[in-house]
């Protein structure tokens, strides 16, 4: 330890280390949505990342917090789709993201079509992929699924919407929005990963 850093002050530094190399990473806006029984939604996700090399054979890893309406729909359905947004939807960050599919329905008035996995693909998006979950992990705070990519298109020109841009592009009250739903979530999934980890041999 350095001397004159207490153990606190020691791990305060270390934590800080981590958050700076993980906020190096800008990652790239998904909107997940999933259907089953009649019922519809969608998250705003980062945790999505391509899981095989093999062009025959594509797959994703997605992770889903455990108190998500989304989640809920892609464990009784085993499917989802992926959307990329251009910088144009960015208004989808706040209908995906800020509400649960709980309370609002939030594809209302959206252009939708129904993949061959029964997951809903929405109109105007950068591109879409077609996703059956094939694993999944318990994580305890969420739940990562392992998927194959049945379809997929790129639809539109341009970048996708990463959160730096989004974050650039967001309205004070919208950013208070999502500093408040982190806070919330951040509690719940520390109880989550803390009782998980207790629970392990
Ligand atoms: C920038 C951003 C990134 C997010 N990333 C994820 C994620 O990777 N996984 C997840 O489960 N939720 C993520 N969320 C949270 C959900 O999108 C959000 O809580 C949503 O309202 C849940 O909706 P639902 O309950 O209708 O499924 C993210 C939210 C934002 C704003």
């Amino acid at each position: 330890m350095t001397p004159g850093l207490t153990a606190a002050g020691a791990g305060m530094r270390i934590r800080g280390g981590i958050a700076a190399v993980l906020a190096a990473v800008d990652p790239v806006l998904w909107v997940v949505t999933a259907g089953h029984g009649g019922r519809r939604g969608g998250l705003v996700a980062t945790f999505v990342s391509e899981a095989s090399i093999v062009p025959e054979a594509p797959r994703v890893a997605v992770g889903l917090a455990c108190q998500h309406h989304t989640r809920d729909l892609v464990e009784a359905s085993g499917a989802f789709a992926l959307h990329l947004l251009g910088e144009d939807l960015l208004d989808w960050v706040w209908r995906f993201g800020l509400a649960s599919g709980r309370e609002v329905e939030k594809l209302a008035g959206l252009e939708t079509r129904t993949a061959a996995t029964g997951a809903p693909i929405l109109a105007g998006a950068l591109g879409w992929l077609d996703c059956r979950v094939e694993a999944r992990v318990d994580a305890g705070d969420r739940t990562i699924y392992l998927a194959a990519v049945e379809a997929g298109a790129l639809e539109e020109g341009g970048d996708p919407l990463t959160v730096k841009r989004m974050l650039a592009l967001a309205p004070p009250e919208r950013s208070r929005e999502m500093e408040g739903l982190l806070a919330r979530d951040i509690e719940v999934d520390r109880k989550a990963i803390r009782a998980w980890r207790a629970c392990r041999p």
